[in-house]
């Protein structure tokens, strides 16, 4: 009887290993800014009304560091925008990140230099 566990077990084992980093709860960079719905006001590369483009905000911060300091530094923005309520609500969930992925989600955003 138990010989027929042993393929169940490999097959679980299996879909593991395909799926890396989601067995840790780890999330890409592109899976943190989608799940958070960033993408509802920023686009990779034209401003929308409601926000920024991904490359006019990479091109602003110029390194992963700064930005990763503006995601937890409470709301300290250095660009210029007559809307920053907006983005002042959105922080909370920037802060409530995990530290790899807020470091992930910098990395995704600098892609778009
Ligand atoms: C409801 C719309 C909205 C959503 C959703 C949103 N943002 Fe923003 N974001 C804005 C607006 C508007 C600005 C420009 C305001 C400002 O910073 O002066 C902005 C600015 C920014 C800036 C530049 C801040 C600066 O220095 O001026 C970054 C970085 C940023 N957003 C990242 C994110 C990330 C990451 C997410 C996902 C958690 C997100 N935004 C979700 C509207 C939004």
């Amino acid at each position: 009887m138990r010989v027929f566990f042993v393929p169940i077990i490999a097959f679980v084992c299996c879909l593991c290993f395909l799926q890396p980093g989601s067995a840790a709860g780890e999330k890409s960079g592109a899976e943190v800014f989608e799940s958070l719905k960033c993408g509802v006001c920023h686009k990779p590369d034209v401003e929308v009304p409601a926000g920024f483009s991904l490359a006019q905000i990479a091109k602003a911060y110029q390194t992963k560091d700064k930005l990763v300091e503006f995601m937890t530094s409470g709301f300290n923005p250095i660009m210029e925008s007559e809307k920053k309520g907006m983005m002042k609500g959105q922080m909370s969930k920037l802060t409530a990140l995990g530290k790899e992925e807020r470091e992930a989600l910098a990395d995704y955003i600098m892609k778009f230099k």
